[in-house]
């Protein structure tokens, strides 16, 4: 009897089942039968000849009725179309994600009233979401992350009542965010006074404008993204106190304003992101207080000041990114404490002192970048302990010294860049043994003697250091420096010559010493009689006497008649005057609209200019200023600019290809001694034809060495005030940052004028991503009013091109430097008959 019962219990089980559930599940089963692959295997199930609750894939029933439907990962081909919206009253959980359902999502999903979860994330959904999305009022959980959909974010969804994660990143959504979620207050007010909106995220769409008032000030946000978006606002009116937020990406997006402090009483976040957006300011101590953070993204342009030292208490950070802007000073002895760090970035900021030993204790590390800052002094050997670092970027920077030889003890490295620093000696033969090693950029240094025996060296950057020598591509082979090092042990030979010459020598020096020092003194002290006349009205920096000096050029130039006007440029007009005392000058009289808004470091610039004599740099004697006439004045450059002499017929073919080239050297050797020797580097920022000045003997003089800057101390951006077009670098299109590369790239274009004899143009651009030339291609290049070059003088043309389309590479990093330029330039020698031409010269053309 008993099993009797049994089977019949279980029967009757069976049977109401399957009558509840037949119109649903007829309407599924028609729905299946709109797909695209009928032969899905997951799907198979999907048949009336079984039960639905029973044995359908993915169904589950509550009290005979279908209740959840889930098909994730189905395989599914097709739409929704056809979905029976009407005939499931009962579901309340449907996953429809990842499957390869298109077209739109209907308006009638609406009638799912019952829904609380609905997912249908990773499908090709296209088209706007439904208004109707907003009569599921009882959604807990919306995902429709990563799909097509476009259009704005329907104000209904401001009235699903609750809503506790909403997941539409990765969509094609725009516009702001409406505005139910926001000033009406729907979602948030609902969703906040519940206490319960604790997941948030809208990445990666285009949304738009400010994050509204009452979203961001949900204090029960725990994950928020907004990140990779159009957000705007400033920072610290669009962003509260959120004491349970564990994370936060705000990353990619147009916030303005600064970092408040706020930010230091959310005691739960781990991670903090906000790359890349518009933020200013100085980094708030508070965010010290954080100490839970493991990530922190702070890489957004323009922040300034110090990292405060109130982040050696973030003892958890394991990734900390600081780089892209401007924070200076050192890094502070605290970071010691941050021992979990498994990457640091501080790199393109103006952090200087030496890298501190503190690094050391950073055992996790694993990739550290301190690229474009100053530090300066030596790399210290302590590095050698970070054993599990992949990744070392140390290039441009200010270091000085030898590689150390413990950087072998980082068995892992895989990227070392140390370019663009000053270090010098051997690189050690220990790498050999960094098996693991990649990419090696040891460029723009001082580094000398043959390369390690590692594979990593066969394409290393090595270009433009002093003398590497080893068997690879762009080297000498190190027996050619052996017999450079025996030319030295003959030189050794000579020494003993000059032991006996050198003290009389010594005596003539400080004979001169003692005379220079003589006639300076008298200087200064006519120096100090003119200063002591500022009091009335007087302003001039000189070793003469400026209230003579100001009075004589006012009669000469008959108070500044135009026919003595020989230019016009941006910051005023220059005449030539001619005194008695002097001889000729050139007398820059600068606009009256010129304000000398700073005096105190415009007299101090321009004091640090008069100071430097080259023989490639216009001299400026001083200056003298009174009520209504401020003028520069300088020495008197006999031919003019280079610019009116490539334009006039005759003047241009006298500028013969030897002339040419040294014109060029000229300019490299003014350029590199500002960029290089001078402390601080002084960038010209105007470098152009008309700045080039010719003297006598056709010798380069580059005048308003440093004017662009004192005349608009407050600018740091060469293309408002400064800058010729045509010869102003790419980047400052983009950037604020005025570097010693813009420099680089007019020098470029500047090189390419003068081969050409005239301005190549928008044709720069075009050259600007060629590669090298070879002399057959030089021809286009040159200028067709002189002769075509014999040979030596065509190999000296064709590195000069080559040279300048390394300059003109749209990344200022990649441009050769200055002082690499004149190097090589001075290595080179056009002219016939005095020199063997060195071999090895070809070998030097700058690679990139
Ligand atoms: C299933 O059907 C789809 C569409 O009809 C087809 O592209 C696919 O090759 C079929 N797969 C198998 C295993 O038959
Ligand atoms: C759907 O099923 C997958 C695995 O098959 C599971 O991970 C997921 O949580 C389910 N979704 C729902 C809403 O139950
Ligand atoms: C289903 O949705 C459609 C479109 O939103 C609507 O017109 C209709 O009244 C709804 N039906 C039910 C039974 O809710
Ligand atoms: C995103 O939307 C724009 C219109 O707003 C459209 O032109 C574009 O094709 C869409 N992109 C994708 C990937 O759907
Ligand atoms: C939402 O905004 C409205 C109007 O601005 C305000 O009255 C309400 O208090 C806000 N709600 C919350 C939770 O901030
Ligand atoms: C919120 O997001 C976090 C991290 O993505 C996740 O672990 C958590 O389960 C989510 N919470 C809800 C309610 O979806
Ligand atoms: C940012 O969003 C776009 C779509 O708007 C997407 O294509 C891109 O991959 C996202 N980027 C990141 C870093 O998530
Ligand atoms: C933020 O919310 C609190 C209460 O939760 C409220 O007192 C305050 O006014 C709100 N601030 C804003 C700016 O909406
Ligand atoms: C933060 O957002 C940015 C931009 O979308 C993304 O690249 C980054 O991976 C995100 N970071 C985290 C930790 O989610
Ligand atoms: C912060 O996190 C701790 C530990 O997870 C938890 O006990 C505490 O409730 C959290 N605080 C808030 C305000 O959520
Ligand atoms: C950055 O923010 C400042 C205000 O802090 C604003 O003046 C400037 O226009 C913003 N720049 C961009 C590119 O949005
Ligand atoms: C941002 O808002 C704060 C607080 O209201 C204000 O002090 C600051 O001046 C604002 N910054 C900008 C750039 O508008």
């Amino acid at each position: 009897m008993v099993p009797k019962i049994f089977c019949f219990l279980q029967l009757f089980t069976l049977f109401t089942v399957t009558f509840a559930s037949t119109e649903e599940a007829t309407s599924l089963v028609k729905w299946k039968a709109t797909f695209q692959n009928q032969n899905n295997s997951l799907l198979a199930s999907w048949t009336l000849s079984v039960g639905a609750c029973t044995d359908w894939y993915g169904v589950i029933c509550f009290n005979g009725r279908i209740n959840r439907l889930n098909i994730t990962n189905a395989g599914v081909i097709g739409t929704l179309h056809d979905f029976p919206f009407s005939s499931l009253p009962f579901l309340e959980y449907v996953d429809l994600s990842m499957n390869q359902l298109s077209g739109i999502i209907p308006p009638k999903i609406g009638n799912l009233t019952n829904l609380v979860y609905l997912d249908l994330s990773s499908n090709q959904f296209s088209g706007k979401i439904p208004p109707q999305i907003g009569s599921l009022s009882k959604v807990e959980n919306l995902f429709i992350i990563n799909n097509h959909l476009n259009g704005f974010i329907p104000v209904e969804i401001g009235k699903m009542k609750s809503l506790e994660f909403l997941g539409l990143q990765r969509n094609n959504l725009s516009g702001p965010i409406p505005i139910t979620l926001g000033d009406l207050g729907y979602l948030p007010e609902r969703l906040c006074q519940g206490g319960k909106l604790e997941n948030f995220t809208v990445a990666s769409n285009k949304l738009t404008g400010s994050i509204p008032r009452n979203l961001s000030n949900c204090s029960s946000f725990k994950w928020v993204r907004f990140n990779n978006n159009s957000f705007t606002g400033n920072l610290s009116e669009a962003f509260g106190i959120y004491p349970k937020l564990l994370f936060i990406n705000l990353s990619d997006n147009d916030f303005h304003g600064e970092l408040s402090s706020k930010w230091g009483k959310c005691k739960n976040l781990t991670d903090f992101r906000i790359a890349r957006n518009n933020i200013s300011g100085s980094i708030p101590p508070e965010i010290g207080n954080v100490k839970g953070l493991l990530g922190l993204d702070l890489s957004s342009k323009h922040l300034i000041g110090q990292i405060p030292k109130e982040f050696g208490k973030l003892t958890s950070l394991v990734n900390l990114f600081l780089q892209n802007n401007r924070i200076s000073g050192n890094i502070p002895e605290d970071f010691g404490s941050l021992t979990k760090l498994e990457s640091l970035d501080l790199s393109d900021n103006r952090l200087n002192g030496s890298i501190p030993m503190c690094i050391v204790d950073f055992v996790h590390l694993f990739q550290l970048n301190l690229s474009n800052n100053k530090f300066g002094q030596k790399i210290p050997k302590e590095i050698g302990r970070i054993t599990h670092l992949n990744v070392l970027d140390l290039s441009y920077n200010l270091l000085v010294g030898d590689i150390p030889p413990q950087l072998a003890n980082l068995k892992v490295l895989v990227n070392l860049n140390l370019s663009h620093n000053g270090l010098s000696g051997r690189i050690p033969t220990e790498l050999d043994t960094l098996t693991g090693l990649q990419d090696v950029i040891l460029s723009y240094n001082e580094l000398e003697g043959p390369i390690p025996n590692n594979k990593a060296f066969v394409n290393a950057s090595l270009e433009g250091n002093k003398g590497l020598c080893g068997n690879v591509a762009g080297l000498h082979p190190c027996e050619m420096l052996s017999s450079v090092v025996k030319r030295h042990s003959m030189a050794k030979g000579r020494k003993l010559i000059l032991i006996t010459v050198l003290p009389v020598m010594g005596a003539l020096v400080l004979l001169c010493v003692f005379i220079g020092v003589l006639i300076m003194c008298n200087k200064r002290r006519r120096v100090r009689d003119v200063e002591r006349r500022d009091g009335d009205g007087w302003l001039s920096i000189s070793m003469l006497d400026g209230k003579a000096l100001y009075r004589d050029i006012l009669n000469a130039t008959e108070e500044f008649d135009a026919k003595f006007c020989i230019g016009k440029g941006g910051h005023g007009s220059v005449y030539k005057v001619n005194l008695p005392s002097l001889g000729n000058i050139a007398v820059k009289r600068l606009h009256s609209s010129f304000q000398n808004t700073h005096p105190k470091s415009f007299i101090n610039e321009v004091r640090a200019l008069t100071g430097i004599k080259h023989r490639n740099i216009v001299n400026l004697y001083g200056y003298c200023s009174k009520a209504q006439h401020s003028l520069l004045v300088y020495e008197y450059v006999e031919r003019g600019s280079l610019s009116s002499i490539l334009s006039n017929e005759v003047e241009s073919k006298k500028l013969d290809w030897l002339k040419r080239v040294n014109i060029i050297k000229g300019v490299a050797f003014a350029l590199s001694y500002m960029h290089q020797d001078c402390s601080p580097p002084i960038v010209h920022r105007d470098i152009s034809s008309s700045n080039v000045l010719l003297d006598s003997e056709y010798e380069a003089r580059v005048a308003d060495f440093g004017l662009a800057k004192i005349l608009n101390p407050d600018s740091s951006n060469c293309t408002t005030l400064a800058g010729t077009y045509g010869y102003v670098a790419p980047e400052l299109a983009y950037t604020m940052k005025v570097t010693q590369m813009c420099d680089v790239y007019s020098f470029g274009v500047l090189s390419l004028e003068i081969v050409k004899g005239n301005h190549l143009g928008e044709y720069i651009t075009v050259l600007a991503n060629s590669s090298t030339i070879d002399p057959q291609q030089l021809s286009d290049l040159l200028d067709e009013r002189l002769p075509y070059p014999e040979d030596r003088v065509k190999d000296v043309l064709v590195f000069i091109v080559n040279l300048a389309f390394s300059c003109l590479l749209k990344t200022p990093k990649s441009r050769p430097t200055m002082h690499f330029i004149s190097q090589k330039l001075s290595s080179m020698d056009a002219r016939p008959h005095i020199h063997q031409r060195n071999p090895h010269v070809r070998r030097a053309i700058y690679n990139p």
